[in-house]
């Protein structure tokens, strides 16, 4: 199934949906359109059950770029207010991708400046092709990353490195990108998608609720002091034993069987 909108495509392989960034005459640039689209099928995604989207992969059009970057010819005749609002509607997409209850991979296939770096590492993880080109050039624009980016790359990559790329704007490579932990893995940008897609294949043959566990308790957990974050993990841990498929997964294992996960 595949559902068009004017400037992202959606589409479903068996639960797993690609939602591609779709304005490739202008470096799949995000502006208003392509921030409302992704909301709508963010949103759309948010409503289904385990049985319609058990993961999704975001990338964009064409061979060149993931997306270059908010639209800076949207930004150009901006008011304070106006930026305001755009940067909070752009970080608000950002962080519906972490709330999520499937996983969520970037697969960069290009460019992937500003906030389309901020998009990729609004992700759960990142697969990049060894053409991709991250950065976070917004200095060179008189301005800083909007979208998340000050905050989200200190936590992928350490402090020191973050600053270093903000403060000088400079573009850097996939395999720089792989060496400072930024991105998990990096390929033939013809191979991008098919081994996005194995690891997803993987991801998705374990249990649906212990996904959206392990997920939202990564996320919540790794700047929480420690005690908080054990508590609640042990709190998650044990609400995952009122769900069948965990003890189908504990059976099986028992039983020397495949399980069989039902999302229950
Ligand atoms: N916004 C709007 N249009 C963009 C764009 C962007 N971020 N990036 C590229 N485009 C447009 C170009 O204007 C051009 O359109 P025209 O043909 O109408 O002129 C088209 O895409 C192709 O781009 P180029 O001709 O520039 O392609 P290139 O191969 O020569 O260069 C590039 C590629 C190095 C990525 C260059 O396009 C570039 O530097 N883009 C801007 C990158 C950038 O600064 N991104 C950060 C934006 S600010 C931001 O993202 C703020 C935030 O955190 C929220």
């Amino acid at each position: 199934m595949s559902t068009d909108v004017k400037t992202i495509q959606m589409q479903n392989h068996g639960g797993v949906w690609t939602l591609t960034i779709n304005r490739p005459e202008a470096l799949n640039a995000l502006n208003s359109a392509v921030l409302n689209e992704m909301a709508d099928s963010l949103r759309m995604i948010g409503e289904m059950t385990f049985e319609h989207a058990r993961a999704m992969i975001i990338t964009g059009a064409g061979e060149k770029a993931f997306v270059a970057g908010a639209d800076i010819k949207e930004m150009l005749d901006l008011e304070r207010e106006q930026a305001q609002a755009f940067a909070e509607k752009g970080q608000s997409v950002l962080a519906e991708i972490s709330r999520l209850k499937i996983p969520v991979v970037a697969a960069v296939n290009g460019f992937a400046l500003g906030g389309g770096f901020e998009l990729a590492l609004a992700c759960d993880f990142i697969y990049a092709s060894e053409n991709a080109k991250f950065g976070l050039p917004e200095v060179t624009l008189g301005l800083i990353p909007g979208f998340g980016g000050t905050a989200r790359l200190s936590r992928a990559a350490g402090q020191r490195r973050a600053q270093e790329l903000t403060l000088s704007g400079e573009v850097f490579n996939a395999q720089d990108a792989l060496n400072w932990g930024i991105v998990n893995k990096v390929v033939p940008q013809s191979e991008l998608l098919t081994e996005t897609r194995k690891k997803i294949d993987v991801i998705i043959s374990r249990a649906p609720y212990a996904l959206e566990f392990a997920k939202e308790a990564v996320e919540a957990h790794w700047n929480m002091p420690m005690e908080d974050a054990l508590s609640r993990e042990a709190q998650r841990f044990s609400q995952l034993f009122e769900f069948e498929d965990t003890r189908e997964g504990m059976k099986a294992f028992t039983e020397k069987r495949k399980a069989n996960f039902q999302g229950k």
